[in-house]
């Protein structure tokens, strides 16, 4: 019976070892979302962006999200949502043996798509790295992709390099770019 006056546990956020992100809002088109650090009950969300872009495919399944926004660090999961609803997200991550931010994974619902969400999210990615110290953004896209290799093109970013049949589900190369921040 005091179930109700029970404190709300906790729930563990993106490890901030990154960045000590403070939650914002942002233009979208005509309207305003919010960006915010991904929990883990956003989960259900970001598998379900996924499905929408990928014809219901979802290279990353619940699983992997709750691996990455549990890791201890050197990851920032960040989230766009509108009422409750995540309707895009951008996944950066720092690693080891490289100095770069690296764009592991980035979406937005289709709805959503051509209203600068992406942008102001790689955008948001350029000023993490910066603000942390690392001179680079990187990332990889289907040579198919070519909505999302257009577009980081315009963003600044140059094609370093082409990793063969680097995607497992069709043996499709990958595209690996990236962005220097000193110039
Ligand atoms: C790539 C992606 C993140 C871009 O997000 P977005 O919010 O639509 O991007 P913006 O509105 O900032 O920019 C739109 C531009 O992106 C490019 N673009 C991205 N995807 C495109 C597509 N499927 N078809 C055509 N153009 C596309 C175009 O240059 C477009 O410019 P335009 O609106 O003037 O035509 C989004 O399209 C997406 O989620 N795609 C599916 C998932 C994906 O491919 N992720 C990237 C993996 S590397």
């Amino acid at each position: 019976m005091f179930l109700k006056f029970k404190k709300k546990k906790k729930e563990k956020p993106v490890a901030q070892t990154l960045i000590d992100f403070p939650t914002e809002r942002f233009q979208a088109g005509s309207d305003v979302l919010t960006l915010r650090l991904a929990t883990v009950s956003d989960i259900p969300g970001l598998v379900a962006i996924q499905e929408a872009v990928y014809n219901g495919y979802a290279p990353w399944v619940s699983r992997d999200f709750y691996h990455e926004l549990t890791a201890e660090k050197d990851r920032l999961y960040l989230v766009a949502v509108k009422r409750d609803q995540v309707v895009a997200f951008i996944a950066l991550v720092r690693r080891e043996q490289v100095p770069d931010l690296h764009i592991a994974n980035i979406a937005v619902l289709p709805v959503w798509q051509g209203r600068s969400v992406g942008t102001y999210l790689i955008n948001t990615a350029k000023a993490v790295a910066w603000e942390i110290g690392l001179p680079m953004l990187s990332l990889e896209a289907r040579r198919s992709n070519t909505g999302a290799l257009e577009l980081y093109d315009r963003l600044g970013f140059f094609v370093q390099d082409v990793i063969e049949r680097y995607y497992v589900d069709n043996k499709e190369d990958a595209i690996s770019m990236v962005q220097n921040l000193e110039d």
